[in-house]
């Protein structure tokens, strides 16, 4: 894996205050003192409320910033409680995650999701677009039904194409400690790979310090995003540490 260039995203959800961000400081010394560094991109996806305090701090630094979301209305309107991706770039985002399942849950449609991808890429953002089936459409065999809907859907007419980046997060494996089958898992990136002509795609659901060697041993994954697991500098930086083992 050593010439291998990886992601890994700190999604941080609805976790995190001021104090949060003095636990950065551990992960800024040691992507300056790690050997592999400049083959690892590392993404922090704050709150909203965070994003321009974190930005700061992490200017001097090879951490990026992105958000969680965004609204599909690029310019500014009357939408309370809505954050459009012009609004995130001003404060310092660079990337935006879109399509989370935890979104999809409360309303975000693949149409929508579409929307908010030509919105952020618009304000010229890079969007980090999740796909993922439940555990009902897995169990019916309907992934890559479910997946090439969320690609064709999600992609449809976005030109800009380079400036997205695919996480594949099951559902059923968000948060729950369970990850696929490793073939299973081989087979699904590869299929979103030839599906969405895209080159990089990658893993997110339970990824933590113990699961990363069995995950990093399946060839086709371009990086990890972590959401439980990234809110605790040790366990995310062995994450990254044990990548490259
Ligand atoms: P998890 O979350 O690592 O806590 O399972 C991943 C995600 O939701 O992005």
């Amino acid at each position: 894996m050593t010439n291998k260039y990886m992601y890994f995203i700190a999604n941080w959800k609805m976790y995190g205050g001021l104090k949060s961000l003095n636990s950065l400081h551990k992960v800024i010394k040691f992507l300056k003192d790690f050997k592999k560094s400049k083959y690892t991109k590392v993404i922090y996806c704050p709150p909203s409320t965070l994003i321009r305090p974190m930005s700061k701090k992490l200017k001097k630094s090879q951490i990026f910033v992105g958000a969680q979301n965004c609204h599909q209305n690029n310019d500014y309107g009357a939408f309370t409680g809505n954050i459009n991706s012009k609004m995130l770039k001003d404060v310092g985002a660079n990337f935006v995650i879109i399509g989370h399942s935890e979104n999809r849950f409360s309303g975000d449609t693949n149409n929508l999701i579409n929307k908010k991808i030509k919105s952020a890429l618009k304000s010229g953002l890079k969007v980090i677009f999740c796909i993922g089936e439940s555990l009902k459409e897995k169990r019916k065999k309907f992934t890559k039904k479910v997946l090439s809907k969320q690609i064709n859907l999600g992609l449809d007419k976005v030109k800009n194409k380079d400036k997205i980046i695919i996480a594949y997060e099951p559902v059923w494996s968000i948060g729950t400690g369970i990850i696929p089958k490793s073939d299973e898992l081989f087979s699904t990136i590869e299929f979103i790979k030839k599906k969405s002509q895209k080159s990089k795609v990658l893993y997110g659901g339970s990824v933590n310090p113990k699961n990363i060697s069995l995950l990093k041993s399946i060839r086709n994954i371009d990086g990890f995003l972590v959401g439980g697991a990234s809110t605790d500098p040790k366990k995310f930086i062995d994450i990254i540490k044990k990548t490259y083992n």
